[in-house]
């Protein structure tokens, strides 16, 4: 199917992909028309091997080596300099590209049956929350695509984290399924590009393009409440009272033990992983029984909560302080 320039939607470790033959430019163009994807956003090539890296890529510097060799497969991007034969409709035009080896069975094998390098990006509409299930890829892109291979729910829920590995000066681009304390822990401090936590973009084009765009966010109006541990409760409540007050349908989504807060739904995330893993899926279960308003606790950006609270920003309507 990929061999023969079609789409076909697979589970990763992290995500959905929608897969398509990363050397064949008129593959890859459908992903973009497929997703309403601008096309200034670059794509992540997956292999099955660290090997099939050396034929993309000029050179793998020291650290990226270490890299790969510790956590692929699994939920990291590393970003190198290409050779030529990466088509530019993969990395828009750029002259790095952006690997990764997925920790899922299913994709492995699609890879290496397809014989070839496929790019993926997660498998839904432009701007909706990225599929972490084969029925949020069905109700995005069914009928539009080849297949869709159904393998439950993902385990990690967010995307890879993405690093700049072209020079040994690392730098993180996308925190998301592997954590940055890990990915320090054996090669040293790496750098956090601005975009991470939302600060604005100092001058200049941003080395992540795919960073810009607002994504991730559900048809209801996300509000992140940050802030002190004391006060967030006391913050949420209140603005649940307000938007209750307005006719409004308020969902909520807490860390917090059950019972806490009278909204309309509420959804209890009992740790990070179940955050990570169960966020985009509360951000689509939330629209399809109506909810106006999600009010999101924040949390701590340690760990996979740097990742989480990424994915919230970018959805967020409204960050209020607590
Ligand atoms: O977990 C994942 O990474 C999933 C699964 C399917 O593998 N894929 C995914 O792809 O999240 P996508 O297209 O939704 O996100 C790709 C990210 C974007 O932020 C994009 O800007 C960045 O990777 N990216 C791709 N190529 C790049 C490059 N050459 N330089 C910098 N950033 C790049
Ligand atoms: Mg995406």
């Amino acid at each position: 199917m990929v061999k023969d320039g079609g789409l076909v939607a697979f589970p990763t470790e992290t995500v959905y992909g929608l897969g398509a033959d990363a050397l064949n430019p008129e593959a890859v163009k459908k992903i973009f028309e497929v997703k309403g994807r601008p096309s200034d956003n670059p794509l992540i090539v997956h292999v099955a091997s660290i090997e099939e890296v050396y034929p993309l890529v000029k050179e793998v510097p020291e650290k990226a080596e270490k890299l790969m060799k510790k956590f692929w497969p699994g939920p990291l991007t590393l970003v190198l300099k290409k050779k030529s034969i990466v088509p530019d409709i993969v990395t828009a035009g750029m002259d790095t590209v952006a690997i990764r080896m997925p920790d899922n069975e299913i994709a492995l094998a699609m890879i290496r049956e397809a014989g070839t390098p496929v790019v993926a990006p997660s498998a839904n509409i432009f701007s909706k929350p990225s599929p972490t299930t084969s029925d949020h890829v069905v109700s995005d892109l069914y009928g539009k695509i080849e297949v869709i291979i159904d393998a439950g729910a993902t385990r990690i829920g967010v995307e890879s984290t993405v690093i700049d590995a072209t020079t040994d000066k690392l730098m993180l681009l996308r925190p998301g399924g592997l954590n940055l304390e890990e990915i320090e822990a054996v090669v040293g401090r790496v750098e956090l590009h601005p975009a991470v936590q939302m600060m604005p973009i100092v001058n200049g084009p941003s080395r992540s393009p795919g960073m810009k765009y607002k994504h991730y966010a559900p048809d209801a109006k996300v509000i992140l409440v940050e802030g002190s541990d004391e006060r967030i409760v006391g913050k949420v409540n209140s603005l649940i009272t307000r938007y209750k007050r307005c006719g409004l349908v308020v969902g909520v989504i807490t860390m917090r033990k059950h019972g806490l807060y009278d909204a309309d739904v509420v959804k209890f995330m009992s740790d990070l992983n179940a955050f990570a893993k169960g966020l985009f899926s509360a951000f689509r279960e939330f629209d399809e029984v109506g909810v106006d308003v999600i009010i999101v606790e924040g949390v701590e950006e340690r760990g996979l909560g740097l990742a989480i609270m990424n994915r919230l920003r970018k959805a967020s309507f409204k960050i209020e302080k607590a």
